[in-house]
């Protein structure tokens, strides 16, 4: 943890923003935020549509009434942006000017690795405290063993998944279905233990189409009369859910085969009790770091404790997959 020293200490009026790919618990974050400040008594304003709407100066106060009934809505009262202009000097000195026309002296950022890079950008140049809360279904940042709406997206696809199931019990099909995560493998590996998938394809670890091949024979000649095979969305073997699919109907013709793409339905709904319980957490965290003077860290959770990380590490660490997690989904598919 790094203590960037600021004059935060005496820190009166900040603000909140949510940014990049929704994720649900975003809410629920926003809250805490409004809520933990207006308990420390420092006023918390809300700007719309990210870094974007900074630079539009799409701002508004964001008192503890302003966030009545909004803890189990999925995802962002605040609504969410990727701002091309903020990656420009220029945009983020607009951004800038608008802070200092509403008197902010500290900024929360909820989003993944990209919003914290603005925000980092955005403190080194002008000198504006930054704090990070992880919101990305992705699960993808270092410093945070779970990220804000992971649990609920691994929920999401479990459910969808059990439906699938029998579906293809019903017709002896083979199933692949794709999950979201462009870089990581946590939403396939955990959801594809949680629902049983035979399979499961992670950017992290490249199977291999043969071996895909062989072990769904395998699977099939044991007595297997349907399957799942989970799919995330960068898999390693780099073929996309529907060429892979085709692969596998060309060389196992036993099987009847059909794609799911689950898609963006994995980012939304109510947030489970777990993320509405991380982002109360991670909110109040992040507001009682900057009345403390720290900036320039995320927010993160490890083995049940509030932790912070250097924005910097946050972005450059490679959140890892969990090795043991990969041996219980090869034994299970047995
Ligand atoms: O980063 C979250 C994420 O949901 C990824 O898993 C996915 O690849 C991406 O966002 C989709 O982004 P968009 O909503 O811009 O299509």
């Amino acid at each position: 943890m790094t203590k960037e020293k600021s004059n935060s200490s005496e820190i009166s009026k900040i603000a909140v923003l949510t940014s990049g790919g929704d994720a649900p618990g975003m809410n629920a974050a926003i809250r805490s935020v409004a809520r933990s400040a207006a308990f420390h008594k420092i006023a918390c304003l809300g700007i719309n549509q990210g870094y974007q709407g900074l630079i539009e100066n799409k701002i508004k106060q964001l008192g503890p009434r302003a966030v009545n009934n909004i803890i189990n809505k999925g995802g962002t009262i605040l609504k969410s942006a990727r701002s091309n202009e903020f990656r420009t000097k220029a945009g983020r000195k607009k951004a800038y000017e608008n802070l200092k026309k509403h008197g902010i002296e500290a900024l929360v950022v909820i989003g993944g690795d990209g919003s914290f890079t603005g925000g980092l950008i955005f403190q080194q140049e002008f000198g504006v405290p930054v704090i990070g809360i992880p919101g990305t279904i992705d699960n993808d940042i270092y410093g945070t063993s779970h990220t804000i709406g992971y649990d609920t997206a691994l929920n999401t696809v479990v459910e969808a998944v059990d439906k699938i199931r029998d579906t293809a019990i019903s017709h002896n099909r083979l199933f692949f279905v794709e999950v979201m995560g462009r870089d990581a493998g946590h939403i396939a590996l955990n959801s594809g233990i949680g629902a049983g998938a035979e399979e499961i394809l992670i950017p992290e670890e490249d199977m291999g189409l043969e071996r895909l091949l062989e072990s769904l024979k395998r699977s099939k000649k044991s007595g297997k009369l349907s399957s799942i095979v989970m799919v995330a969305e960068g898999d390693k073997i780099g073929k996309n859910v529907f060429e892979l699919a085709e692969y596998i109907e060309d060389n196992l013709p036993a099987y009847e085969i059909r794609v799911s793409v689950l898609g963006h339905m994995q980012r939304g709904g109510a947030p489970s009790c777990f993320d509405r319980v991380l982002a109360s957490r991670m909110g109040l965290r992040a507001v009682e770091a900057l009345r403390d003077g720290i900036s320039g860290n995320m927010v993160g959770i490890s083995d049940g404790n509030m932790i912070l990380t250097p924005l910097e590490k946050a972005i450059k660490g490679k959140s890892k997959i969990d090795n043991e997690l990969v041996r219980v989904s090869e034994i299970m598919r047995l």
